[in-house]
């Protein structure tokens, strides 16, 4: 959701805005655009609807020279995505150029404000009112370029990420964030902006992740300041990041997506490394470690999360109550926020993000906080938000995700959870021994058996082929992989646009199958546990009906591949870890549909990769 670049240095400053524009795609955007301070003192604006390349061809034939700007990619939210609601916004005097990322929440009341002040507006967005008012408080003041950001800052309700560029001061940038991502990269004589750190790393690894109600103060030839609304100064430390640029290129597959599926094996041992451990035979979580006492007394663990990370959660509730005998309640944070939550201190929230910067999760947080929770977060990106709004916390580490689609994550969430449930569970002592050795020698076997899974590539991309023609899709499956289904059935819409819903299978009959006839492909996942017998009824019903059923199922099974239309085998492993295999097949039978449909499967429509409105 809405990328951030900015720069001033030495070089041209437009090729390091497009190529870090290019970085942070992955983030989802319906236009883009850039401003520069050139050679001969201009400010010049260019802007498109569309892609980044679109933005480069617009501007190939325009003045790009010049050693300081900022570039965005705007994710619409007021105003439709056109050029003209594109960011910069320009000021009405034409000094200042702004960029944005967030949600000015009282921007009605503002821009009335400023209307009745004479102020003209060109856009539609809340951004404008951001720099006009920056501009009126400069020009009727007249202060400063920071003390006006300063007072308009005061003013403003919502959340923001900004970058301001000023005319007749060519060796500044000035940049805010209020819950919303911003990191200011340090080179040597040259400074970079990003709303992560995927557009700086190429230049340098040393950055200041800023915090809320920062403001970076970057003028050329100085060190960079923080200082907050008021100027007190801000001390940060220069953090060196961890990230390298072979991470975030596609490396030779065709889409990020698919190569995020294909390094699952790989992200999980890097997930567990030095966390399961089959020769001393433990699961060691530092965050258990150091919160041993808050964690085994909890009254209750409530997991919030969003999407696919709220899918990870469902799995995460299971095996919490069944290893370590707590209870457990599954929130969408959006929902969980705005609910009056009965929450205490003897409550522990688990907060689960890919980006770590998911609005509607980070809100959450801050409730549950408030109200005396303790708050363990399970993220991905490093230094994002919520990792630093909670008491503890295990990062997944499966490397930065670029495909809008979750796919790596999920599993790398599904991971943290088994060891966090394993862990807690042997100091509470509600696990056999037996039983907790079984699962840690098979979870060090999982990276192994997804390699294995992974080479039914070429036989999931026929099955594809042939379900490219379906306008509706059910995805069954039961217990640990209920949400599975779920997972299937929300990776089949985000990227293909059929629509597809996840149940857990015996529910079917109590509506769905009303739905199920020859045109509605089942996707069932029947593997050989518990419920293997119930879901092979399931298949019965669905078969009755002469839909066409394609099913996940264990690899020495005959009767479900007798009776499938197409099937997919797993192998062999314990009941609780089978959402981590079964997983995969999912994300590349929608994978392969999208990629047939000719869908863009790495930035799907209307969805953005860190969604940081509510
Ligand atoms: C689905 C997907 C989204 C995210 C959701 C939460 O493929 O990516 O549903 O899971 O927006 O995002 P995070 O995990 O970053 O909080």
């Amino acid at each position: 959701m809405c990328g951030i670049v900015g720069y001033l240095g030495k070089r041209n400053a437009y090729p390091v805005l497009i190529k870090g524009l290019k970085r942070l795609e992955y983030r989802g955007y319906d236009s883009a655009g850039v401003a520069l301070l050139t050679e001969n003192g201009d400010l010049r604006v260019y802007k498109t609807k569309g892609k980044v390349s679109d933005l480069e061809s617009f501007a190939s034939d325009k003045d790009t020279t010049g050693c300081v700007g900022i570039a965005h990619t705007r994710w619409a939210t007021h105003g439709e995505p056109n050029s003209t609601n594109a960011h910069p916004h320009i000021s009405y005097t034409g000094n200042l150029a702004i960029i944005h990322n967030g949600i000015i929440e009282n921007y009605a009341v503002l821009k009335k404000q400023l209307q009745e002040k004479g102020i003209e507006f060109k856009s539609n967005t809340d951004t404008e009112v951001l720099v006009q008012l920056i501009e009126y408080v400069r020009t009727r003041k007249n202060f400063d370029l920071l003390t006006s950001v300063q007072v308009a800052l005061r003013a403003v309700i919502g959340a923001y990420a900004i970058a301001i560029l000023d005319k007749d001061d060519p060796d500044q940038i000035i940049a805010a964030r209020k819950s919303s991502p911003l990191v200011v990269g340090i080179g040597e004589e040259e400074f970079f902006l990003g709303s992560d750190a995927s557009p700086i790393i190429e230049y340098t690894d040393k950055v200041i992740y800023l915090d809320d109600k920062d403001i970076a103060v970057i003028r050329r030839n100085k060190e960079v300041e923080v200082v907050d609304f008021h100027n007190a100064k801000m001390n940060h430390d220069i953090t060196k990041v961890e990230l390298n640029l072979a991470q975030i290129e596609k490396g030779g597959f065709p889409h990020f997506m698919l190569k995020e599926i294909f390094e699952q094996p790989d992200c999980l041992r890097d997930c567990m490394r030095g966390r399961v451990n089959v020769d001393a035979n433990n699961v060691v979580l530092s965050a258990i470690i150091d919160n041993k006492e808050r964690l085994m007394n909890a009254r209750r663990f409530i997991i919030i999360a969003c999407g696919t990370s709220w899918h990870a959660g469902l799995i995460g509730k299971q095996l919490i109550e069944n290893y370590c005998q707590i209870p457990v309640e599954v929130e969408y944070a959006s929902e969980f926020r705005y609910s009056n939550p009965v929450i205490n201190e003897k409550d522990v929230v688990i907060a689960i993000s890919q980006s770590g910067e998911t609005a509607d999760t980070l809100a959450a947080i801050e409730l549950a906080k408030k109200r005396g929770a303790f708050i363990y977060g399970i993220c991905n990106a490093i230094g994002s938000s919520i990792p630093r709004a909670t008491h503890t916390g295990s990062y997944i580490h499966v490397g930065p995700e670029i495909g809008v689609a979750s796919t790596k994550a999920f599993t790398g969430q599904v991971t943290v959870l088994t060891m966090l449930a394993l862990a807690l569970a042997k100091e509470r002592n509600t696990i056999s021994n037996e039983e907790y050795l079984s699962l840690i020698a098979e979870l060090d076997a999982i990276p192994n058996k997804m390699v294995e899974l992974l080479e039914q590539g070429e036989k999931i991309k026929e099955i594809s082929r042939i379900f490219t023609y379906a306008r509706n899709f059910l995805y069954l499956g039961r217990g640990y992989n209920y949400p599975v289904a779920l997972e299937g059935a929300l990776k089949l819409k985000e990227i293909s646009y059929i629509h597809a819903e996840g149940y857990p299978a015996a529910e079917m009959k109590h509506g769905p199958i009303a739905l199920i006839d020859e045109e509605m492909p089942v996707v069932v996942i029947a593997t050989k546990n518990v419920l293997y017998e119930k879901v092979l009824s399931n298949i019965q019903e669905i078969k009755a009906r002469h839909a066409r059923v394609i099913a996940i199922v264990s690899k020495d099974d005959v009767t479900v591949k007798n009776m499938a239309d197409a099937y997919i085998e797993l192998p062999h492993t314990m009941e609780c870890l089978e959402p981590l295999l079964a997983t995969i097949p999912l994300q590349m039978l929608a994978y392969y549909i999208a990629v047939c449909k000719g869908k863009d499967v790495d930035q799907p429509r209307n969805l953005a990769k860190s969604v940081t409105v509510e």
